[in-house]
């Protein structure tokens, strides 16, 4: 009992088992159609079989032949008729298969409330899988496959039809004849090492072959491209891998001679008993002219299941499905946040709320050491705080996890008092603005880059507004050149839009704004002007500004310093100035020669403090 569990398991875990009840699952109408036509054809040899063998047998005996003969026709018929129409489902179902499939995989990308599982190495050859399956490089498309696996299904089971037919001549015969043809597939299966034909190596070098097509096909390399003189080696760099590619996939399909020879033997050896038979009770008289017509072709379409190209197009269309089993519980887990205490969460702060990290320390999922430890920091209600420090100190991380991406390893981040894993987190996520660093530039009109939501005019113009994007273009002109009418825009500009979004949701009720480094890219006259506008649209928040612009940073209420994880300096502008500590220092080294925007707009450059 234990044993038959086990293998039922086993069985379950293959990958065509696999494809075939996911699609039954998903699409289950279609896939019903498909495996009723397929049966359909599957029976056409064997009744081809018995149809001759009735006609046959009519002729000989003098019979009346119409009765065969409309059976024949029919049989004749389904053989025309199925083969178009099961194409023609087989092509919908593929379509409508990988569709169901790449939704399963933005679910499972977008789903979880944490992005841990975006970052994790060894699951992103499974991710290239289940993402690339349809563009054609390691295999047919589904829709394609779908008429692959359709005619090897058909002529497998046609073959165990026919084969089911013989019993009449023996009852062993159809056995005799399974095992024989059978063989081949467990010897070539065994000896092909074609399981392996989706290797970690085929898909790595798989993943460097479509990168290199990437940068040499998609505009943001291409200036890096010409300028480095790269064009050459990402050909070679290509060709390399696509080569390897299929090398690596042609190799674990080889087929070792020793095992042909072995599956030869084997499939000669039952055959030869099974004819013996035949032309024994043929001589015999036991049997007449039908039946011998009947089995020998019988017996002849048994051969149909030899091991054949159905495995080589289920090992292609399964991988995917099995891929995306692998990634979804892993990416629910990897991108899952801790479970907060109360069932649904606290209500997310109605007002600009205080904000406290209180003895933080977090590390990224996989790597050792800590990126925060023991970090304090208090931002009270409705200020706001600037954070400095060197890159990679963990700015980014403290906006992070204050997004609650990942939750801290320890500590607690509290929004006015209460632990933030605690709140109902879209309510929370609601009541965040953000700008980051590595904002989104979205080919969509400029009204959905700023609200992709969607938004009033009202509120769509006061943002870009504050944001010095009123100029820039029509709310509905396409922020895309790829699109009609479609505009490109620069760094800077496309900076003002971030802000704009950020702005457009303080507007929509967000009570808490991060900006990390949202003016790096503005000239100083603009990052002046914006900045004035920002803090006016933000008066009613509490905001935490990440910049290594000092001109920027001094304009905010409060200024912390972080290095190491921690934070080594808070106080006012003025107040870490007179500290005389490392935020004077930072300070002192950017305003040797900086420049400033007096109250009337003039620029006014320092040579020093
Ligand atoms: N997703 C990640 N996985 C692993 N390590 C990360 C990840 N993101 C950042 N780090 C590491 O964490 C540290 C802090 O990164 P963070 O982005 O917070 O720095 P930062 O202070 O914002 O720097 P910068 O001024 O360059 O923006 C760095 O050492 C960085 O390499
Ligand atoms: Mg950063």
């Amino acid at each position: 009992m234990v044993c038959r569990v086990a293998s039922l398991g086993s069985v379950r875990e293959r990958p065509s088992w696999q494809f075939f009840a996911a699609m039954a699952k998903s699409v289950t109408g279609m896939a019903t159609l498909w495996w009723a036509i397929l049966l359909v054809r599957a029976l056409i040899p064997a009744a081809i079989a018995v149809t001759t063998g009735w006609l046959v047998g009519s002729v000989q005996q003098g019979a009346e032949l119409g009765p065969p003969l409309v059976g024949f026709a029919v049989v004749f018929l389904a053989s025309q008729v199925a083969p178009p129409v099961h194409q023609v489902v087989g092509t919908l179902l593929g379509h409508r298969f990988s569709g169901v499939l790449n939704e399963r995989l933005m679910t499972a990308t977008t789903g979880p409330d944490g992005i841990g599982h975006l970052e994790r190495g060894d699951l992103t050859n499974d991710l290239t899988t289940a993402r690339d399956f349809d563009l054609g490089w390691t295999g047919p498309p589904m829709y394609l496959n779908m008429d692959f696996i359709a005619a090897g299904l058909v002529t497998l089971l046609g073959g165990i039809a026919s084969a089911v037919v013989l019993f009449g001549l023996v009852w062993w015969a159809p056995l005799v004849l399974l095992a024989a043809w059978g063989s081949t597939h467990w010897l070539l299966r065994e000896s092909g090492v074609w399981r392996d034909r989706n290797t970690a190596e085929v898909k790595t070098a798989r993943r460097h072959t479509d990168y290199a097509y990437n940068l040499a096909t998609e505009p943001p390399a291409a200036k890096e491209v010409r300028l480095f003189g790269l064009g050459e080696w990402l050909l070679e760099r290509f060709t390399r891998h696509r080569l390897q590619l299929h090398d690596l996939q042609y190799r674990a399909t080889k087929i070792r001679e020793r095992s042909l020879v072995g599956a030869l033997v084997l499939v000669l050896a039952g055959n030869v008993l099974v004819f013996w038979v035949l032309a024994g009770r043929a001589f015999d008289g036991a049997i007449g002219l039908q039946a011998v017509v009947t089995y020998a072709g019988a017996a002849f379409g048994a051969s149909a299941t030899a091991f054949g190209g159905l495995s080589w197009a289920m090992d292609g269309a399964a991988a995917p499905v099995v891929a995306l089993n692998t990634l979804e519980p892993a990416m629910a887990a990897g991108g899952a946040l801790s479970p907060g205490r109360p069932a649904g969460g606290a209500v997310a702060p109605a007002s600009a709320p205080e904000i406290r990290f209180r003895d933080v320390t977090f590390g990224y999922p996989g790597v050792g050491h800590p990126v925060l430890e023991h970090f304090d920091l208090t931002i009270p209600a409705g200020t706001s705080m600037a954070i400095v420090g060197q890159n990679g100190a963990g700015k980014t991380t403290v906006a992070k996890l204050l997004c609650r991406l990942y939750d801290p390893d320890s500590g607690a981040i509290e929004i006015d008092g209460v632990d933030l894993r605690d709140l109902d987190l879209p309510r929370w996520r609601e009541r965040l603005a953000a700008v980051f660093q590595d904002f989104v530039r979205y080919e969509l009109p400029l009204r959905l880059n700023v609200a992709p939501l969607g938004a009033d005019d009202a509120l769509l113009a006061d943002a870009l507004r504050a944001a010095g994007a009123e100029r820039l273009a029509e709310p509905d002109t396409p922020m895309a050149k790829g699109y009609p009418g479609g505009i490109d825009v620069s760094g800077g500009q496309w900076q003002r839009i971030a802000l704009a979004r950020a702005v457009a949701k303080v507007g929509s009720g967000a009570k808490v704004v991060l900006l990390d480094e949202p003016t790096a890219m503005l000239d100083v006259r603009g990052e002046h002007e914006i900045f004035r506008r920002l803090l006016e649209a933000t008066v009613d928040t509490t905001t935490i500004l990440v910049s290594h612009r000092f001109s920027t940073v001094r304009l905010a209420q409060r200024i912390c310093v972080v290095e190491h994880g921690q934070v080594v300096e808070t106080g006012s502008h003025d107040e870490l100035i007179a500290l005389g500590g490392r935020y004077r220092h930072m300070y002192e080294l950017q305003a040797s020669r900086f420049v400033e925007v007096d109250e009337h707009g003039e620029e006014v450059v320092h040579e020093s403090l």
